[in-house]
């Protein structure tokens, strides 16, 4: 397989350090430019970062010396010197944007962990085993930007990467009609640590900005399909979250309540969930888990500390499926929110965009 030059902007943040990580040993993916904001450009990324490594692995030795660049002051000539750029940047909506689509015009792809463009009509929201078809999306999205490699391709929010992938499977062959959903998140996916938020300490904050929005809309746009220049979201299910900020370093929880028009067996949904496999696992790429759904038949399973790990941190695990007095089934799933939920999943996106030629090595 060819080697591919990478950039990631917003290196020196939570998701970013995660992206950098990856990188160590990828057999695809050499890391060569880390960018941020004007406060780290030009320091070292051992020193741009300092104390707030926030990894349980060492930070790489290969990228301890690479010396930050400014993520907008320095775009041409990131552009011009990698294959593909991953972004994870906090910056307002608007700011987000604009870079985004300045790297893509400047022929450099984008495969991004930000929100800023994942309701622009022609830019793929992807979970690699949940809706790969979607990026045939991306040669209209070349036609408007005026671009021959350049695009954006970007991943969902981290709340909603536990709870789709057990539902996908079901969904059609079983008439999926309504989800009620309750996600107690991990205080990373704030791009926090409990350092540098005290207050999470034996504390439960029931509100996360956007967070409820993100949760019910989003499914529909992976669950959508391409028609033309633009993905037409899915009609249904009819979704309705609660999302709770919980005292955990990593792993995002939910707890899933899911009615179907046909009510499936439970014995046929864990059998289901057991073949459940997408295009990563065909193509054997180098981040994919082998089994995606990790069942666990154990009452008090999973658990964040135990489980998040699972397949490297790319595996969803779900426990606890029982008939509800209520809805037809209820369950539990848990994924980890910077490995799958942000930066892992976004290296799988990157492995899929390659393996089907729309990121090409220069
Ligand atoms: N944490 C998660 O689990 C998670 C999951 C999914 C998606 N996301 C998304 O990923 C993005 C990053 O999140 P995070 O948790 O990694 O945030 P973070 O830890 O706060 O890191 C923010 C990054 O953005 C950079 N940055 C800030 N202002 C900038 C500017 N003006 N120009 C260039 N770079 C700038 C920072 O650089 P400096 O170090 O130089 O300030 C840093 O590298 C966000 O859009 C977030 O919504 C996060």
């Amino acid at each position: 397989m060819q080697q591919y030059k990478v950039g990631i902007i917003g290196g020196t943040g939570m998701v970013g350090q995660r992206f950098v990580s990856l990188m160590e040993g990828h057999p695809w993916f050499r890391l060569t430019v880390i960018a941020a904001s004007p406060r780290s450009a030009g320091k070292t990324y051992a020193d741009a970062v300092g104390t707030r490594w926030a990894m349980e692995t060492p930070m790489p030795e290969f990228a301890k010396s690479i010396v930050v660049k400014d993520a907008e002051a320095d775009m041409e000539e990131i552009a011009r010197s990698v294959d593909f750029v991953f972004c994870a940047v906090e910056m307002p909506k608007d700011a987000l944007r604009a870079l985004e689509e300045g790297y893509a015009r400047l022929e450099c792809p984008v495969v991004s962990n930000n929100s800023a463009h994942r309701w622009t009509p022609d830019v793929p929201m992807v979970v690699p085993e949940i809706n790969p078809e979607h990026l045939e999306i991306i040669p209209a999205q070349r036609k408007r930007l005026g671009t021959r490699r350049g695009f954006i391709a970007v991943k969902s929010n981290c709340s909603i990467q536990g709870y789709v992938p057990p539902l996908t499977p079901l969904k059609d062959q079983y008439g999926l009609s309504k989800v009620l959903v309750c996600t107690y998140q991990a205080i990373s996916g704030a791009g926090k640590t409990f350092e540098t938020w005290p207050e999470m300490i034996d504390n439960i904050i029931p509100y996360i900005g956007g967070e409820e929005e993100k949760s019910e809309r989003e499914p529909m746009k992976l669950w959508g399909s391409v028609a033309g220049d633009h993905i037409e979201n899915a009609a249904r299910p009819s979704i309705t979250a609660q999302c709770l900020r919980v005292p955990c370093t990593n792993g995002h929880m939910a707890a899933v309540f899911a009615s179907f028009d046909k009510k499936p067996g439970k014995d046929e949904i864990l059998e289901i969930w057991k073949n459940f496999k997408g295009r990563p696992q065909e193509l054997e790429l180098p981040s994919a888990p082998k089994q995606f759904l990790h069942y666990f038949t154990e009452a008090d399973r999973p658990q964040t500390r135990l489980d998040r790990m699972t397949e490297n941190g790319m595996a969803v695990c779900v426990g606890r499926l029982r008939e509800d007095a209520q809805y037809d089934y209820k369950f539990v799933c848990l994924s980890h929110n910077t490995l799958r939920g942000a930066a892992g999943g976004a290296v799988l996106l990157a492995e899929l965009l390659c393996a089907e030629g729309y990121i090409t090595a220069q």
